[in-house]
Protein backbone atom coordinates (compact mmCIF):
# COMPACT_ATOMS: atom_id res chain seq x y z
CA UNK A 1 0.00 0.00 0.00
CA UNK A 2 0.92 3.97 -0.64
CA UNK A 3 1.72 6.10 2.08
CA UNK A 4 3.65 9.87 2.68
CA UNK A 5 6.05 9.85 5.29
CA UNK A 6 8.57 12.86 6.22
CA UNK A 7 11.54 11.90 6.80
CA UNK A 8 13.16 14.53 8.26
CA UNK A 9 10.96 18.09 7.82
CA UNK A 10 11.60 21.10 6.36
CA UNK A 11 10.11 21.61 2.79
CA UNK A 12 7.44 20.58 0.56
CA UNK A 13 9.76 18.21 -0.76
CA UNK A 14 10.21 16.45 2.38
CA UNK A 15 7.14 14.87 1.73
CA UNK A 16 7.97 11.49 0.59
CA UNK A 17 5.37 9.31 -1.77
CA UNK A 18 6.59 5.54 0.30
CA UNK A 19 5.25 1.91 -0.45
CA UNK A 20 5.03 -0.68 2.44
CA UNK A 21 3.37 -3.99 2.91
CA UNK A 22 -0.29 -3.18 4.92
CA UNK A 23 -0.87 -3.29 8.48
CA UNK A 24 -2.62 -6.13 10.08
CA UNK A 25 -4.75 -5.46 13.22
CA UNK A 26 -4.15 -7.18 16.48
CA UNK A 27 -6.22 -7.18 19.46
CA UNK A 28 -8.49 -4.12 20.42
CA UNK A 29 -7.65 -2.72 16.90
CA UNK A 30 -9.19 -2.03 13.56
CA UNK A 31 -7.47 -1.71 10.15
CA UNK A 32 -9.47 1.59 8.09
CA UNK A 33 -9.24 1.87 4.51
CA UNK A 34 -8.60 5.89 4.11
CA UNK A 35 -11.08 6.95 1.52
CA UNK A 36 -9.74 10.91 2.33
CA UNK A 37 -8.00 12.91 4.84
CA UNK A 38 -8.00 16.85 4.80
CA UNK A 39 -5.34 19.71 5.78
CA UNK A 40 -4.90 22.30 8.70
CA UNK A 41 -2.68 24.52 9.28
CA UNK A 42 -0.49 22.44 12.13
CA UNK A 43 0.18 20.05 9.34
CA UNK A 44 2.06 22.91 7.08
CA UNK A 45 3.98 23.90 10.27
CA UNK A 46 4.75 19.60 10.90
CA UNK A 47 5.60 19.88 7.14
CA UNK A 48 7.75 22.90 7.11
CA UNK A 49 9.54 21.83 11.02
CA UNK A 50 8.24 24.58 12.75
CA UNK A 51 5.60 22.61 15.22
CA UNK A 52 6.16 20.95 18.32
CA UNK A 53 9.05 21.96 20.86
CA UNK A 54 10.61 18.76 21.40
CA UNK A 55 10.19 17.58 17.73
CA UNK A 56 8.65 15.13 16.01
CA UNK A 57 9.23 11.48 15.88
CA UNK A 58 11.14 10.48 12.10
CA UNK A 59 9.31 9.70 9.52
CA UNK A 60 5.63 10.32 10.85
CA UNK A 61 3.12 9.84 8.54
CA UNK A 62 1.10 13.00 8.83
CA UNK A 63 -2.02 14.56 8.66
CA UNK A 64 -4.46 13.82 11.96
CA UNK A 65 -7.89 14.05 9.58
CA UNK A 66 -9.16 11.08 8.01
CA UNK A 67 -12.47 9.29 7.24
CA UNK A 68 -12.69 5.89 5.48
CA UNK A 69 -14.30 2.35 6.23
CA UNK A 70 -13.63 -0.53 8.24
CA UNK A 71 -11.62 -3.48 6.20
CA UNK A 72 -11.26 -5.51 9.14
CA UNK A 73 -11.15 -5.65 13.23
CA UNK A 74 -8.60 -7.54 15.86
CA UNK A 75 -9.72 -9.93 18.78
CA UNK A 76 -11.83 -8.36 21.34
CA UNK A 77 -13.13 -5.39 19.09
CA UNK A 78 -16.47 -4.13 19.76
CA UNK A 79 -16.98 -1.25 18.73
CA UNK A 80 -16.89 -1.29 15.08
CA UNK A 81 -17.34 -3.78 12.37
CA UNK A 82 -15.96 -4.55 9.02
CA UNK A 83 -17.65 -1.89 6.50
CA UNK A 84 -18.50 0.47 9.12
CA UNK A 85 -17.98 4.28 8.06
CA UNK A 86 -15.50 5.70 10.26
CA UNK A 87 -12.61 8.45 11.43
CA UNK A 88 -9.66 8.90 13.39
CA UNK A 89 -9.92 10.92 16.50
CA UNK A 90 -7.42 13.87 16.37
CA UNK A 91 -5.78 12.45 19.73
CA UNK A 92 -6.29 8.82 19.92
CA UNK A 93 -6.53 8.68 23.84
CA UNK A 94 -8.64 11.58 24.35
CA UNK A 95 -11.98 10.66 25.14
CA UNK A 96 -13.89 12.16 27.65
CA UNK A 97 -13.51 14.84 30.59
CA UNK A 98 -10.49 16.76 30.89
CA UNK A 99 -7.40 16.83 28.60
CA UNK A 100 -4.49 15.18 30.09
CA UNK A 101 -0.52 15.50 29.13
CA UNK A 102 -1.00 11.77 28.47
CA UNK A 103 -3.87 12.09 26.04
CA UNK A 104 -2.23 15.91 24.74
CA UNK A 105 0.62 13.27 23.73
CA UNK A 106 -1.60 11.04 21.17
CA UNK A 107 -2.35 13.39 18.43
CA UNK A 108 -2.10 11.89 15.33
CA UNK A 109 0.04 13.01 12.49
CA UNK A 110 2.47 14.45 15.24
CA UNK A 111 3.29 12.72 18.42
CA UNK A 112 2.01 9.54 16.36
CA UNK A 113 1.54 8.42 12.71
CA UNK A 114 -1.39 9.62 10.81
CA UNK A 115 -4.07 9.12 8.48
CA UNK A 116 -2.01 9.76 4.88
CA UNK A 117 -1.57 6.51 4.14
CA UNK A 118 -4.21 3.85 1.92
CA UNK A 119 -4.52 2.00 4.97
CA UNK A 120 -4.42 2.55 8.75
CA UNK A 121 -4.38 0.62 12.07
CA UNK A 122 -6.35 2.49 15.14
CA UNK A 123 -7.26 1.25 18.55
CA UNK A 124 -10.94 0.68 18.62
CA UNK A 125 -11.00 3.55 21.02
CA UNK A 126 -9.65 6.03 18.81
CA UNK A 127 -12.27 5.90 15.84
CA UNK A 128 -16.05 7.81 15.87
CA UNK A 129 -18.67 7.11 13.12
CA UNK A 130 -19.39 9.51 10.53
CA UNK A 131 -22.69 11.40 10.58
CA UNK A 132 -24.72 9.28 7.54
CA UNK A 133 -25.38 11.58 5.44
CA UNK A 134 -21.53 13.28 4.83
CA UNK A 135 -19.34 11.81 2.13
CA UNK A 136 -15.76 10.50 3.01
CA UNK A 137 -14.69 14.16 1.94
CA UNK A 138 -16.65 16.05 4.04
CA UNK A 139 -16.38 14.03 7.22
CA UNK A 140 -12.93 13.85 6.25
CA UNK A 141 -12.73 17.64 7.25
CA UNK A 142 -14.25 17.07 11.16
CA UNK A 143 -11.27 15.85 13.93
CA UNK A 144 -9.52 18.93 13.85
CA UNK A 145 -10.72 21.67 12.61
CA UNK A 146 -14.69 20.63 13.20
CA UNK A 147 -13.97 19.96 16.77
CA UNK A 148 -12.03 22.42 17.53
CA UNK A 149 -14.69 24.63 17.05
CA UNK A 150 -17.63 22.64 18.57
CA UNK A 151 -14.92 22.71 21.69
CA UNK A 152 -15.23 26.94 21.69
CA UNK A 153 -18.69 27.29 20.57
CA UNK A 154 -20.63 24.58 22.43
CA UNK A 155 -18.24 23.44 25.33
CA UNK A 156 -16.33 26.81 26.35
CA UNK A 157 -18.60 29.70 25.24
CA UNK A 158 -21.57 27.50 26.21
CA UNK A 159 -23.68 29.87 23.22
CA UNK A 160 -27.19 30.64 23.00
CA UNK A 161 -29.55 31.35 20.65
CA UNK A 162 -29.16 35.52 20.24
CA UNK A 163 -25.43 35.53 20.83
CA UNK A 164 -23.12 37.33 19.11
CA UNK A 165 -19.76 35.57 18.29
CA UNK A 166 -16.65 36.99 16.57
CA UNK A 167 -14.60 34.92 13.74
CA UNK A 168 -11.19 35.72 12.41
CA UNK A 169 -10.95 34.96 9.03
CA UNK A 170 -11.92 32.17 6.51
CA UNK A 171 -10.10 29.33 6.84
CA UNK A 172 -11.23 25.85 8.38
CA UNK A 173 -11.66 26.73 12.01
CA UNK A 174 -13.37 29.61 10.97
CA UNK A 175 -16.04 28.65 9.09
CA UNK A 176 -17.12 25.65 10.84
CA UNK A 177 -17.57 28.10 14.03
CA UNK A 178 -19.86 30.20 11.54
CA UNK A 179 -21.82 27.17 10.81
CA UNK A 180 -22.28 25.93 14.36
CA UNK A 181 -23.05 29.48 15.88
CA UNK A 182 -25.38 29.41 13.21
CA UNK A 183 -26.90 26.51 13.85
CA UNK A 184 -27.06 27.50 17.74
CA UNK A 185 -29.21 30.77 16.34
CA UNK A 186 -26.06 33.03 17.04
CA UNK A 187 -25.33 36.10 14.98
CA UNK A 188 -22.23 36.20 13.40
CA UNK A 189 -19.15 39.13 12.69
CA UNK A 190 -16.40 37.92 10.45
CA UNK A 191 -13.08 39.63 9.80
CA UNK A 192 -11.49 38.32 6.23
CA UNK A 193 -8.28 39.96 4.14
CA UNK A 194 -10.89 39.76 1.35
CA UNK A 195 -14.16 40.88 0.05
CA UNK A 196 -14.92 38.27 -2.11
CA UNK A 197 -14.62 36.09 0.83
CA UNK A 198 -16.54 38.40 2.77
CA UNK A 199 -19.06 37.98 0.73
CA UNK A 200 -19.50 34.41 0.65
CA UNK A 201 -19.71 34.48 4.26
CA UNK A 202 -22.52 36.40 4.28
CA UNK A 203 -24.27 34.79 2.00
CA UNK A 204 -23.73 31.48 4.50
CA UNK A 205 -25.51 33.71 7.13
CA UNK A 206 -23.20 36.06 8.90
CA UNK A 207 -24.43 39.26 9.59
CA UNK A 208 -21.40 42.12 9.26
CA UNK A 209 -17.95 41.56 7.31
CA UNK A 210 -15.32 43.48 8.38
CA UNK A 211 -11.47 43.64 5.95
CA UNK A 212 -8.90 43.24 8.82
CA UNK A 213 -6.48 44.70 5.63
CA UNK A 214 -8.83 48.19 4.85
CA UNK A 215 -9.74 48.16 8.76
CA UNK A 216 -6.86 47.71 10.99
CA UNK A 217 -8.78 49.03 14.18
CA UNK A 218 -11.49 46.31 13.09
CA UNK A 219 -12.26 45.96 17.08
CA UNK A 220 -13.84 49.45 16.84
CA UNK A 221 -16.16 47.56 13.71
CA UNK A 222 -16.96 44.78 15.93
CA UNK A 223 -17.92 47.27 18.66
CA UNK A 224 -19.99 49.65 16.34
CA UNK A 225 -22.08 46.82 15.09
CA UNK A 226 -22.72 45.64 18.61
CA UNK A 227 -24.02 48.76 19.52
CA UNK A 228 -21.02 49.39 21.87
CA UNK A 229 -21.88 46.12 23.86
CA UNK A 230 -19.24 43.96 22.43
CA UNK A 231 -19.39 40.60 21.19
CA UNK A 232 -20.24 37.37 23.39
CA UNK A 233 -17.54 35.24 21.80
CA UNK A 234 -14.20 35.05 20.24
CA UNK A 235 -12.87 32.39 18.04
CA UNK A 236 -9.04 33.47 18.39
CA UNK A 237 -7.11 32.02 15.47
CA UNK A 238 -4.83 35.09 14.94
CA UNK A 239 -3.39 34.80 18.35
CA UNK A 240 -0.77 37.26 19.12
CA UNK A 241 -1.13 39.65 16.20
CA UNK A 242 -5.00 39.68 17.28
CA UNK A 243 -5.06 39.20 20.92
CA UNK A 244 -5.85 42.15 21.79
CA UNK A 245 -8.02 43.36 19.62
CA UNK A 246 -10.16 40.32 20.63
CA UNK A 247 -10.34 41.37 23.90
CA UNK A 248 -11.64 44.90 22.92
CA UNK A 249 -14.22 42.88 20.93
CA UNK A 250 -15.64 40.91 23.80
CA UNK A 251 -18.67 42.37 26.03
CA UNK A 252 -17.84 42.23 29.83
CA UNK A 253 -17.81 38.77 31.09
CA UNK A 254 -17.27 37.33 27.45
CA UNK A 255 -15.45 34.08 26.28
CA UNK A 256 -12.21 34.44 24.18
CA UNK A 257 -11.57 30.72 22.46
CA UNK A 258 -7.69 31.18 22.23
CA UNK A 259 -6.98 28.54 19.33
CA UNK A 260 -4.48 29.41 17.02
CA UNK A 261 -1.66 31.25 16.41
CA UNK A 262 -1.51 33.01 12.71
CA UNK A 263 -0.10 35.96 13.12
CA UNK A 264 3.11 37.37 14.70
CA UNK A 265 4.15 38.20 18.34
CA UNK A 266 2.90 40.89 19.79
CA UNK A 267 2.78 41.99 23.84
CA UNK A 268 -0.06 41.30 25.88
CA UNK A 269 -1.90 43.50 28.78
CA UNK A 270 -3.37 40.74 31.25
CA UNK A 271 -5.03 44.15 33.06
CA UNK A 272 -7.69 44.45 29.56
CA UNK A 273 -8.42 40.77 31.06
CA UNK A 274 -9.12 40.91 34.65
CA UNK A 275 -10.90 44.76 34.06
CA UNK A 276 -13.72 43.71 31.59
CA UNK A 277 -13.32 39.93 33.57
CA UNK A 278 -13.03 38.14 30.15
CA UNK A 279 -12.64 34.39 30.24
CA UNK A 280 -9.69 33.03 28.27
CA UNK A 281 -9.36 29.81 27.44
CA UNK A 282 -7.31 27.55 25.81
CA UNK A 283 -7.93 25.10 23.31
CA UNK A 284 -6.41 22.10 21.96
CA UNK A 285 -9.05 20.14 19.52
CA UNK A 286 -11.57 18.03 21.38
CA UNK A 287 -12.42 15.22 22.84
CA UNK A 288 -14.23 11.96 21.41
CA UNK A 289 -17.10 12.79 23.52
CA UNK A 290 -16.99 15.73 22.23
CA UNK A 291 -17.00 14.64 18.58
CA UNK A 292 -19.94 12.79 19.12
CA UNK A 293 -22.05 15.11 20.53
CA UNK A 294 -20.50 17.19 17.20
CA UNK A 295 -21.45 14.71 14.45
CA UNK A 296 -25.09 14.22 16.39
CA UNK A 297 -25.35 18.23 16.08
CA UNK A 298 -24.31 17.86 12.41
CA UNK A 299 -26.47 15.08 11.53
CA UNK A 300 -29.58 16.55 13.17
CA UNK A 301 -29.02 19.62 11.48
CA UNK A 302 -28.10 18.24 7.51
CA UNK A 303 -24.98 20.59 7.78
CA UNK A 304 -22.14 19.86 5.26
CA UNK A 305 -18.52 21.09 5.86
CA UNK A 306 -17.31 23.92 3.29
CA UNK A 307 -14.49 22.54 1.01
CA UNK A 308 -12.41 24.55 -1.03
CA UNK A 309 -10.57 22.07 -3.20
CA UNK A 310 -9.91 18.41 -3.56
CA UNK A 311 -6.35 17.00 -4.82
CA UNK A 312 -5.48 13.41 -5.64
CA UNK A 313 -3.82 11.27 -3.26
CA UNK A 314 -1.00 11.41 -5.57
CA UNK A 315 -0.93 15.41 -5.67
CA UNK A 316 -0.85 15.46 -1.65
CA UNK A 317 2.31 18.24 -1.96
CA UNK A 318 -0.05 20.27 -3.89
CA UNK A 319 -2.67 20.35 -1.30
CA UNK A 320 0.04 21.49 0.58
CA UNK A 321 1.03 24.16 -1.50
CA UNK A 322 -2.70 25.57 -1.84
CA UNK A 323 -3.42 25.57 2.16
CA UNK A 324 0.11 27.35 2.34
CA UNK A 325 -0.89 30.01 -0.64
CA UNK A 326 -4.13 31.40 1.89
CA UNK A 327 -6.63 31.13 -0.90
CA UNK A 328 -8.94 28.48 0.47
CA UNK A 329 -12.29 29.30 1.82
CA UNK A 330 -13.06 26.25 4.24
CA UNK A 331 -11.60 22.88 4.00
CA UNK A 332 -8.69 21.29 1.88
CA UNK A 333 -9.31 17.88 0.90
CA UNK A 334 -7.46 14.83 -0.31
CA UNK A 335 -8.90 12.12 -2.02
CA UNK A 336 -7.71 7.97 -1.80
CA UNK A 337 -8.86 6.55 -4.57
N1 LIG B 1 -5.67 24.82 19.21
C1 LIG B 1 -6.17 23.93 18.35
O1 LIG B 1 -6.64 22.88 18.76
C2 LIG B 1 -6.21 24.25 16.92
C3 LIG B 1 -6.99 23.48 16.05
C4 LIG B 1 -7.06 23.87 14.71
C5 LIG B 1 -6.35 24.98 14.28
N2 LIG B 1 -5.59 25.68 15.15
C6 LIG B 1 -4.87 26.89 14.76
O2 LIG B 1 -5.85 27.83 14.33
C7 LIG B 1 -5.33 28.62 13.29
C8 LIG B 1 -6.24 28.48 12.08
O3 LIG B 1 -6.17 27.15 11.62
P1 LIG B 1 -6.92 26.71 10.29
O4 LIG B 1 -6.56 25.28 10.05
O5 LIG B 1 -8.35 27.11 10.34
O6 LIG B 1 -6.13 27.61 9.24
P2 LIG B 1 -6.41 27.90 7.73
O7 LIG B 1 -7.52 27.07 7.20
O8 LIG B 1 -5.10 27.82 7.04
O9 LIG B 1 -6.93 29.41 7.78
C9 LIG B 1 -6.11 30.49 7.62
C10 LIG B 1 -6.96 31.73 7.44
O10 LIG B 1 -6.81 32.56 8.57
C11 LIG B 1 -7.06 33.89 8.20
N3 LIG B 1 -6.09 34.82 8.80
C12 LIG B 1 -4.76 34.87 8.61
N4 LIG B 1 -4.25 35.92 9.28
C13 LIG B 1 -5.28 36.52 9.90
C14 LIG B 1 -5.41 37.68 10.71
N5 LIG B 1 -4.37 38.44 11.03
N6 LIG B 1 -6.64 38.00 11.16
C15 LIG B 1 -7.71 37.25 10.86
N7 LIG B 1 -7.66 36.17 10.07
C16 LIG B 1 -6.45 35.81 9.60
C17 LIG B 1 -7.03 33.95 6.69
O11 LIG B 1 -8.37 34.20 6.25
P3 LIG B 1 -8.73 35.26 5.10
O12 LIG B 1 -8.10 34.68 3.86
O13 LIG B 1 -10.20 35.29 5.08
O14 LIG B 1 -8.12 36.57 5.51
C18 LIG B 1 -6.53 32.58 6.28
O15 LIG B 1 -7.11 32.11 5.09
C19 LIG B 1 -3.89 28.13 13.09
O16 LIG B 1 -3.00 28.91 13.86
C20 LIG B 1 -3.93 26.71 13.60
O17 LIG B 1 -2.65 26.23 14.00
C21 LIG B 1 -5.50 25.34 16.46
Amino acid sequence: MKLYRIPTAGSFDSLSLCEEAPPTPGPFQVLVRVRATCLNYRDLMVLMGRYGRGGLPPNVVPLSDGAGEVLAVGPGVTRVKPGDRVAGIFMQTWLAGEITAESGASAMGGSIDGMLAEQVVLHENGLVHLPPHLSFEEAATLPCAGVTAWHALAEHARIRAGDTVLIQGTGGVSIFALQFARMMGARVIATSSSDAKLERVKAMGAETGINYRNTPEWQDAVRAATGGRGVDAVVEVGGPGTFSRSLQSLRVGGKLSLIGVLTGAAEVNPTAIMRASVNVQGIYVGSRAMFEAMNRAIAANDMHPVIDRVFPFAEARAAYQHLQSGAHFGKVVIRHD
